[in-house]
């Protein structure tokens, strides 16, 4: 999708629509609306006090051939209560007008901002949207339409702004692309997905991008002791890999600090020997959800260029129940030297994270941020509404959440006290890999990371609720949401 900024009036641009959003107030049509109204001899009027559109969030008004315009339809999107409205709805309301239009079979379109939102913000806002809504989950359906959009001429924007405007547009574009990259990672079933082909294709993009790549085999991985995902891995033929992918900045202050992004990649959880059930488990294929969105995060800072230096690391390997594979109750030596008994093997994620993060931290990361589909338990407390989202010191996550709000991802913080860490105490080894039955299923698996994050400031986000949406939102297909990038590729750049 080509996205420029308009060089032409936005009503004599010949597209095939032209895009604006309207508020849900009594006077809706002011400025550029008043004189689009005005050049329909007051139609725009007529239709609102008939009762067909009232301007609530997300509600479509398509008009063709509208005089005065020399784009074929005129498309209004409900913008909302004006008091409710942030910068962050030009997002869904974009996303919502391409999939709306795209459906249509429309090609191009000019996106009118109003007069509120003319500024480096909100093109990135709208570039973001448009790219996000673009994406479809149909890439194994031979009867996709694979329909398109070509260009959209964004309209409306204090020209005097010129080369903000397009760097605000192409930092849109990055992060974009890199969600939409995570999701198309996230879409892929297990058998076009392994731990290899993930590895391969983390890679492949680090020397597109210039990020530095290694690969750990299964033989690194068991001369570095990495007791904990190796025992995840051993039910599988496949063979577990460790991604480590690193960005570092032209200049970096020595002894500053280091970013380090831990994602969890299962590429399928049977449940392993604790056997998940038949229903739904074809859904296991997005439990590399957190590895996924470290590699677009990571793909997008390589083109931002944060000034802190970052490194992924991101273990991946299958749950499965060969004959080799790990039993309930038995007991695993994790890098960091803990023991740890593994009561339910479905609760495998923790296990590879455990190391993933003491490795990050021997890399030299200072501050550690893990993603993971972890839990069923966080949709049980969120739903799949906000990201449960843990860590200490509570000042750190304080200051992640700051990023989530700035680009409209919803996170909620969770509780750690430390009670909780009392319900991960073993018999027979340091820790156990469930909590005690007792409720508190998410922060349990939260606190059992925090033992290998230990005294590192660090943040986990339990995205295994919006990692994945079986209903399509008006601005985002069904499928992978490619949650948390946005929010972490802000907070990097702050940092
Ligand atoms: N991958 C699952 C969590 C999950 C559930 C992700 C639903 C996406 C949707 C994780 O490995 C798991 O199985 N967790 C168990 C832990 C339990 C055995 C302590 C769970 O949440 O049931
Ligand atoms: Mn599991
Ligand atoms: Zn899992």
């Amino acid at each position: 999708m080509q996205i420029t900024l308009a060089t032409q009036p936005y009503a004599s641009i010949e597209a095939d629509a032209l895009v604006s959003y309207v508020f849900d107030k009594d006077n809706k049509f002011e400025g550029a609306l008043a004189d689009i109204d005005r050049g329909m001899n007051g139609r725009l009027n007529a239709i609102v006090s008939s009762g067909e559109f009232s301007g609530k969030a997300l509600e479509m008004l398509l008009i063709h051939f509208p005089e005065g315009l020399a784009a074929k339809r005129l498309l209004l999107v409900g913008a909302g209560k004006l008091q409710k409205f942030a910068l962050t709805d030009l997002y869904k309301i974009a996303g919502a007008a391409v999939r709306y239009l795209k459906a249509r079979g429309v090609k191009s379109f000019v996106f009118l901002t109003r007069e509120g939102e003319r500024g480096p913000e909100a093109a990135q806002s709208v570039t973001e949207g448009l790219i996000v809504g673009e994406f479809d989950s149909d890439k194994y359906r031979t009867d996709r339409k694979d329909r398109e959009i070509h260009c959209v001429s964004l309209a409306g924007f204090d020209s005097g702004l010129g080369s903000n405007l397009t760097a605000a547009i192409d930092q849109g574009r990055v992060i974009a692309e890199s969600q939409n990259f995570a999701r198309d990672l996230i879409n892929e079933p297990s058998n076009r997905l392994t731990p290899r082909i993930l590895a391969a294709r983390a890679e492949a993009m680090a020397k597109e991008v210039g990020l530095g790549v290694e690969i750990l085999d299964e033989r690194k991985i068991a001369d570095l002791k990495m007791g904990a995902l190796i025992g995840v891995a051993q039910g599988s033929i496949e063979p577990p890999r460790v991604i480590v992918l690193r960005y570092e900045p032209t200049s970096s202050k020595p002894n500053g600090p280091v970013l380090g992004l831990v994602g969890k990649a299962v590429t399928f959880d049977t449940g392993g020997i604790s056997i998940k059930p038949a229903n739904n488990m074809e859904k296991m294929k997005y439990d590399m959800g957190g590895g996924a969105t470290m590699i677009g995060t990571m793909r997008a800072l390589a083109f931002l260029k944060p000034s802190v230096p970052v490194i992924a690391v991101i273990p991946a390997t299958e749950n499965m129940p060969g004959g080799r594979a790990q039993k309930p109750g038995d007991v695993q030596v994790a890098m960091s030297g803990k023991t740890i008994e593994v009561i339910n093997t479905d609760a495998e994620g923790r296990l590879i994270l455990a190391d993933g993060l003491f490795y990050a931290r021997k890399l030299g990361c200072t501050h550690l941020i893990d993603a993971a589909t972890l839990t069923g338990a966080i949709e049980v407390a969120l739903s799949n509404v906000n990201v449960g989202a843990f860590g200490t010191p509570r000042e750190y996550l304080d200051r992640f959440l700051e990023s989530a709000k700035a680009v409209g991802e919803k996170m909620w913080p969770m509780p750690m006290d430390d009670e909780y860490e009392e319900m991960i105490k073993s018999n027979i080894a340091d820790i156990r890999n469930t909590g005690s039955g007792k409720g508190g299923g998410a922060i349990t698996a939260a606190w059992f990371l925090k033992e290998f994050a230990e005294e590192t400031p660090w943040i986990h986000l339990d995205i295994a609720s919006t990692c994945w949406v079986d209903e399509g939102r008006p601005w985002l297909a069904k499928g992978p949401t490619g949650i948390a990038i946005r929010s972490l590729v802000d907070f990097a750049l702050k940092m």
